[in-house]
């Protein structure tokens, strides 16, 4: 059987990684791993890859038309809130205007567009939210999350798939960017007392539970809205002190505060998360509980060489 010609863009992040080490091993598919830098963060031989910076319409044209993809898994964004807010014309050029160049290319080639969205597109009055919850973001990064959303709808054929997803943790190689899970486990680790908010919720996702179901969506050949995340709805402080359970660190120093400690933070949803029936209806998604989640990375990184 003829296998699925899948290019990926970001694949050196945590999410491009994932999709690499799903899709790259797997004889039905035919991947195409890419991103800004000219070498992989990734273990080598796992999928061919190539340089290609999104927000460049001519490199996105050049790569779409030399290896010819049947779907597009778009992985790459600034997905740090406090940079995106900084940096607002590279925040755009990214997150939005790049899927407007990418879903133009789809259209005009005949190829399905995975778009990976945020749960920071909704305001955080009334999660968890299911696919037909309304997108009221309160930061730039949501923002501009939305107008790429935004972008895909208005590309004129219903041949994409909208995947959102929340807090993403998992393993991963030289990442470029903060990551809230190592961070705690970095933090406690070096024996720092954390400040963790307690009233922000979110439905941690295991990195490798996205990458399945998004496997599923192309296998499936979905379209429309999907939300996939981690079951368990925390606070920021219940997942730093899960974290600190599971990595038998010292939770005695992880201290409770309210969003309003952070003066100078930007603001962020206080109450997201996701409902996931959908995704377990139509893709079976199954995603594992997030003590399972920190057990797993727990134990693949004590296999990993330091
Ligand atoms: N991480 C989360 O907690 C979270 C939560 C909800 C939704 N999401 C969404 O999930 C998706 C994947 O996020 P992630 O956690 O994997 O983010 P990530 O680790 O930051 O990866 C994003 C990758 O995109 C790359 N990139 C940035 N600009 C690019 C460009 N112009 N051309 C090509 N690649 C470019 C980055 O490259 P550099 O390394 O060179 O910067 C980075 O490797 C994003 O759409 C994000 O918005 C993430």
């Amino acid at each position: 059987m003829l296998s699925t010609r899948v290019l990926l863009t970001g694949a050196n992040g945590l999410l491009g990684q994932a999709m690499v080490r799903r899709l790259g091993p797997d004889a039905d598919y035919t991947v195409l791993a890419t991103a800004r830098d000219e070498t992989p963060r990734f273990e080598k031989g796992l999928c061919r890859y190539t340089h290609l910076d999104v927000t460049q319409p001519s490199e996105v044209t050049a790569v779409v038309e030399d290896f010819g993809p049947h779907v597009v898994v778009n992985c790459a964004a600034m997905s740090d809130v406090a940079a995106c807010d900084e940096h607002r014309s590279d925040a755009w050029a990214v997150n939005a205007r790049a899927v407007k160049t990418l879903a133009k290319e789809c259209r005009q080639t005949g190829t399905r567009l995975v778009q990976v969205s945020s749960d920071f597109v909704f305001n955080g009055k009334r999660g968890p939210y299911n696919e037909t919850a309304r997108p009221d973001p309160v930061n730039y990064y949501g923002r501009s999350k939305l107008a790429g959303e935004n972008h895909l709808r208005e590309s004129g054929r219903s041949n994409w798939a909208l995947v959102r997803t929340v807090l993403l943790y998992g393993p991963a190689r030289d990442l470029s960017r903060f990551n809230i899970v190592r961070w705690i486990i970095d933090q406690l680790s070096a024996g720092e007392t954390l400040h963790m908010v307690d009233d922000q919720h979110r439905t941690p996702t295991h990195v490798d539970d996205l990458a399945t179901g998004i496997e599923q969506l192309i296998s499936r050949e979905k379209t429309g809205i999907y939300h996939m995340s981690g079951p368990d709805l925390v606070s920021i402080y219940e997942l730093a002190c899960m974290v600190a359970e599971v990595f038998d660190l010292d939770a005695s120093r992880i201290e409770s505060v309210s969003s309003d400690f952070f003066e100078d933070e930007v603001e962020r949803p206080s109450h997201t998360g996701f409902l996931l029936d959908k995704a377990r209806a139509e893709l079976d998604y199954d995603p594992r509980s997030l003590k399972n989640g920190l057990r797993d990375l727990k134990e693949r990184r004590s296999h990993q060489t330091p």
